[in-house]
Order: C-alpha cells, then structure tokens, then sequence
C-alpha cells in the first residue's frame, strides 16, 4: 500500500552516477539499519506472496540480505545463489552477460529438491540480467517455481519481460 511505499522511498538513499556515470544507485543500507522499517518492510513483503513456499533462493549479496529475514518469516528454508568461486563441491553454475562484462553466479549441489516449491528474491529487478541468470540456474533442479519478487521493480528497463511466464511480485515499483 501507499504507506509501505513511503516507507522504501523514505530509506532509500540515491547516489547519481554509481558505480557508472548514468547510473543512480539506490542504496538500501538506510533501510536495513532501521529495526522498525525493516521489520514492516519484510512483515508487508510476506503479504504479497504465494502459499506455500518451501525455499527462497536469494542472490548474493543483496538478496541475501534481504532473502533471509523473509525465509525465516515464511517459514521457509535459504538457499544463496552466490558469486562464483565462494562454494565448495560441486556447485551449479551459470555464466551470464552484465551491461559490461560478465559474470557467474553458483548453487550449492543439492541444495534445492526436485520439486521444491521456490521463490527468486533480490532486492532490484532492473535489467533482469541476474534475475534471469538465477532463474535458469534453479530450474536446473526441477523446482516448483511459484514465483520472482523484488524489493524495487525498476519498470521500462526490460525485467519483467526476462521472466515470461513467472509470477512477479515487487513492494515497490517505481518507473526507471
Ligand atoms: C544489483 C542488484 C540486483 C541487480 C539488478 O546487484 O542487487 O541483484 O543488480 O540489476 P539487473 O536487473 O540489471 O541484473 P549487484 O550485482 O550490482 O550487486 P550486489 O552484490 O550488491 O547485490
Ligand atoms: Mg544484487
């Protein structure tokens, strides 16, 4: 609701042209140090999700931040898609595009059971480019996907058409 989106924009801070020239940052730190906002932020977050939900697979790092306090409020297990080169074993991995460069995230091997009912979760859908990334990479277990949601939907860049056909949820969209 309107109150919730006062809330993100009110602990968002914004930094023009980071970590690029063009590019406005927006830095979620104020919103995590906040004990009071963040408790609502994640307890209205649960709202806005599916039934059921057995996994939440965060991508590192912010979706880690954010990932976790929503998992353990759904009752739900964590599993990290993480940059590469951090998991031992034999991790899944996926490389991908970045605007410039690339980039490669990993699951760790087993992490995820065929049919586990999963959610994506990060704290931005901009471009899409990691959403998609970590999508492609936990359907490689045959999960039960039920859906993507995002802190921020950065709408008019694209994200939401890299995700056909999964339910996507944000608490705050707002126009690029
Ligand atoms: C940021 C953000 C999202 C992603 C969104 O992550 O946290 O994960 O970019 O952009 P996209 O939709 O265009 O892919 P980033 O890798 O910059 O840094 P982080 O490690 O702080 O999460
Ligand atoms: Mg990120």
């Amino acid at each position: 609701d309107g109150c919730l989106d006062d809330l993100v924009r009110t602990h968002i801070a914004l930094h023009p042209d980071f970590p690029n020239p063009g590019v406005l940052f927006r830095d979620i730190t104020p919103l995590l140090a906040d004990a009071a906002a963040l408790r609502a932020v994640i307890r209205h977050w649960t709202t806005l999700l599916p039934e059921g939900i057995e996994y939440v697979v965060g991508t590192e790092a912010r979706g880690f931040v954010l990932g976790a306090p929503l998992a353990y409020e759904l009752g739900a297990g964590f599993v990290p898609a993480r940059k590469a080169g951090k998991l031992p074993g034999t991790p899944a991995g996926l490389s991908y595009d970045l605007e410039y460069g690339s980039a490669r995230i990993e699951i760790p091997e087993h992490a995820l059971p065929a049919g586990g009912r999963t959610l994506l979760v990060d704290d931005l859908l901009a471009t899409g480019g990691t959403a998609a990334a970590t999508l492609e990479l936990t359907r490689r277990f045959d999960v039960e996907l039920l859906g993507a949601s995002f802190l921020i939907e950065l709408a008019g860049l694209g994200g939401r058409e890299k995700l056909p056909g999964v339910p996507l949820t944000a608490v705050w969209t707002l126009d690029a």
